[in-house]
């Protein structure tokens, strides 16, 4: 955790939730966030993100969305615009998942231009870097996720309060994750990034983990330095997993 920063705990609800069990996990997170310090978002899938947030106003979680498109508006068909997130309620928006990478070949040209369009609508941006199981093994990770840093992040990035989410690709969904010693290495080298791109702001940023976090490992990850916090996904399917996450964030 950096000291004065307050923690992040988002939900990626990825491809799951109907209206029903949607807004069902909403409530229940939303009542058992009240009583949390960190600060909470979840991001469902898009066709439920203005009922989530319209039955989260005024609570203490924020609604976010999965992914936006760089452009304003204009002929992009079953694409989504930033600024219709923000209008449908949304506070926040990961861009660059790994499994959007590698299932849409998106490029860090092409997360920093949504992060762009994010940042215009309103949006906060919730960057994903991380590296493939291959780079890691060859001792290439940090070389791979600071080259994402230095792809992906706009200028305005650090003025916006944008958050940084480090995935290491071969821990989502896996049950396995990084040694602490790994974890906390590749959040220095990130925060000494952001330091650099972003003077005056890069100390305050928000740099979560992701990959694999469940109530049983979040208090070791989040005590890491420079960890602010945790981008959850299946954990966050289940109210009360996603809730013990957040509170292990102090
Ligand atoms: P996981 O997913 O928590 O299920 O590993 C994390 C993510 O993809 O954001």
């Amino acid at each position: 955790m950096t000291p004065g920063v307050r923690p992040l705990i988002a939900g990626n609800w990825k491809m799951h939730g109907l209206a029903a069990d949607g807004l069902a996990l909403a409530r229940a997170v939303a009542t058992g966030g009240a009583a949390i310090r960190a600060e909470l978002v979840v991001c469902p899938p898009a066709t439920l993100v203005s009922a989530v947030a319209a039955a989260m106003a005024g609570g203490p979680v924020a609604v976010g969305g999965q992914d936006c498109h760089a452009a304003a508006k204009g002929a992009h068909t079953g694409d989504i615009a930033a600024s219709m997130l923000a209008d449908a309620g949304a506070r926040f928006v990961i861009l660059g998942h790994s499994e959007r990478r590698a299932a849409y070949r998106e490029t860090d040209p092409t997360v920093r231009s949504k992060a762009e369009a994010a940042i215009a609508a309103g949006l906060t941006p919730i960057v994903c870097v991380g590296e493939p199981e291959d780079d890691r093994l060859l001792g290439r990770a940090e070389e791979v996720v600071a080259a994402q840093i230095a792809g992906s992040l706009p200028p305005g990035f650090g003025a916006a309060g944008g958050v940084v989410a480090y995935e290491p690709i071969w821990a989502i969904g896996t049950g396995r994750t990084p040694t602490e010693g790994d974890i906390a290495a590749m959040h220095a080298m990130i925060r000494a990034r952001l330091v650099a791109a972003f003077p005056g702001q890069g100390e305050g940023l928000r740099i979560l983990y992701g990959g694999s976090v469940k109530p049983g490992n979040a208090a070791a990850i989040l005590a890491l330095p420079h960890v602010d916090g945790a981008l959850v996904g299946g954990a966050s399917l289940v109210a009360e997993d996603f809730l013990a996450i957040a509170r292990a964030a102090g």
